[in-house]
C-alpha cells in the first residue's frame, strides 16, 4: 500500500463548559485519542464504531475541516503545515450524511458541482460548464439537471450530486461521512455501486464512516474500529470478518444480521459507551469487555499487530 494520508498520533479535544452559565470548570472532552492511521492510494478503509465513537472528527481531521489538537498529518509523505494543505485540500473532498444541508439551495447543480473549481480560481467559466456537464453525467444523473435546484431532486439524486461536486476538482481521497445512512434502503445500494463505479473509473480512495459493517462488507479493502476516540482494531477485511480480535470487534459482529453466519447473533454487548468526558483508566472497553481482567483495568494496551494484515488494542486479543 502506498499511504496518500497518514494521521500520527492525532488527537483531538474540545474544551466545553469553559465559563458558562452556570460557571462549570473547563473540561475536556476527548473525541480522538492517539489515532494512528493511513488510507493508501486508491484503497477504500472504512472507518466504523457506534454513534460518538469519534468518526465524524476523525474524518473532519483528515478532510482538513478540524485542526487537530496533537499529532500530525501527512499526504503523499508531506507533513501538512498551512502551505501544504494548499494542494491537499483540493486532494480531499467530502461527502457528508445528509444530502440536503450540504447543498446550497439557491444555486443551479451546474453551479454546486463545480463550486469547488470557482474557488480555485484556475478554471475558465466554459470550462467548468463542461466539467459539470461531464459530471452530472458521470452519477447518472439526466442532463437537465444542470439546470435544477436541489429541492427538486429526491434524496438519493442530492447525494449524487453532493458526489459529483465532491469530484470535481479530480481528489484523490474522498471522505464519505455516513453517505448512505439518510437514504431509503432500497437507494443504498445504488448509490453504493456508485461509488464503487466511480472509484474504478477515477483512481479514488475513500475513508468511508460508517456505524453499520454491513454496509461496509462489500465495498471496502480494510477496516478501522473506533471506540471512545481509540483505535481499537485495524485490518483486512478478510482477517476482521473471519477472525475478528478485539471483543468490541467482536460485539458488532454479532449485531450485525448476516445472511450464512452460524455464529448466533444479538450477542451484543451490554452497557453503554461512557462518555468521552470521563473516559475509563486503562483499557477504555473494560467495564464492557467479557474478558475484562485486573491488567485491563490498569494497563492501555497497544494496538499491535496480532496477524498479517490485523492490529488489535487489547491484552487478551483473538
Ligand atoms: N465541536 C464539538 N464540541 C464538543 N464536542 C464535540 C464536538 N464535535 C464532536 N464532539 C463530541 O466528540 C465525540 C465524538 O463525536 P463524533 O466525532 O461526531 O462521533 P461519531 O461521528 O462517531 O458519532 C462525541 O462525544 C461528541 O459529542
Ligand atoms: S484489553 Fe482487556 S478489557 Fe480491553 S478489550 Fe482486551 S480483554 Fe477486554
Ligand atoms: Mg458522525
Amino acid at each position: 500500500m502506498t499511504p496518500l494520508v497518514e494521521l500520527q498520533d492525532i488527537s483531538v479535544r474540545f474544551e466545553i463548559g469553559a465559563g458558562g452559565l452556570f460557571g462549570r470548570a473547563r473540561r475536556t472532552l476527548a473525541a480522538a485519542e492517539r489515532v494512528c492511521l493511513a488510507v493508501g492510494e486508491g484503497e477504500t478503509l472504512a472507518l466504523v464504531g457506534e454513534s460518538g465513537s469519534g468518526k465524524s472528527t476523525l474524518g473532519n481531521v483528515v478532510a482538513g475541516l478540524q485542526a487537530p489538537s496533537a499529532g500530525s498529518l501527512r499526504f503523499r509523505g508531506r507533513l501538512l503545515d498551512a502551505a501544504t494543505w494548499r494542494e491537499a485540500r483540493r486532494a480531499i473532498q467530502i461527502v457528508f450524511q445528509d444530502p440536503f444541508g450540504a447543498l446550497d439551495p439557491r444555486m443551479p447543480v451546474s453551479e454546486i458541482i463545480v463550486e469547488p473549481l470557482r474557488i480555485q480560481g484556475s478554471f475558465s467559466a466554459a470550462e467548468r460548464a463542461a466539467r459539470a456537464a461531464a459530471l452530472v453525467e458521470q452519477v447518472g444523473l439526466p442532463k437537465d439537471a444542470l439546470n435544477r435546484y436541489p429541492h427538486e431532486f429526491s434524496g438519493g439524486q442530492r447525494q449524487r450530486i453532493a458526489i459529483a461536486r465532491a469530484l470535481s476538482p479530480r481528489p484523490a481521497l474522498i471522505v464519505a461521512d455516513e453517505p448512505l445512512s439518510a437514504l431509503d434502503v432500497s437507494i443504498q445500494s445504488q448509490v453504493l455501486n456508485l461509488m464503487k463505479e466511480l472509484q474504478e473509473r477515477n483512481g479514488l480512495a475513500y475513508l468511508f464512516i460508517s456505524h453499520d459493517l454491513a454496509v461496509v462488507h462489500h465495498l471496502v479493502d480494510r477496516v478501522a474500529v473506533l471506540y471512545l476516540g481509540r483505535l481499537v482494531e485495524v485490518a483486512t477485511r478478510e482477517a476482521l470478518f473471519a477472525h475478528p480480535q478485539h471483543p468490541y470487534t467482536r460485539a458488532l459482529l454479532d449485531s450485525v444480521p448476516r445472511i450464512g453466519r452460524r455464529r448466533p447473533r444479538g450477542r451484543t454487548i451490554g452497557g453503554e459507551m461512557p462518555s468521552p468526558l470521563a473516559p475509563p483508566p486503562g483499557c477504555v472497553f473494560h467495564p464492557r469487555c467479557p474478558k475484562a481482567q485486573a491488567r485491563c483495568r490498569a494497563e492501555v494496551p497497544a494496538l499491535d499487530e496480532t496477524g498479517p494484515g490485523q492490529r488489535a488494542a487489547c491484552h487478551f486479543p483473538g
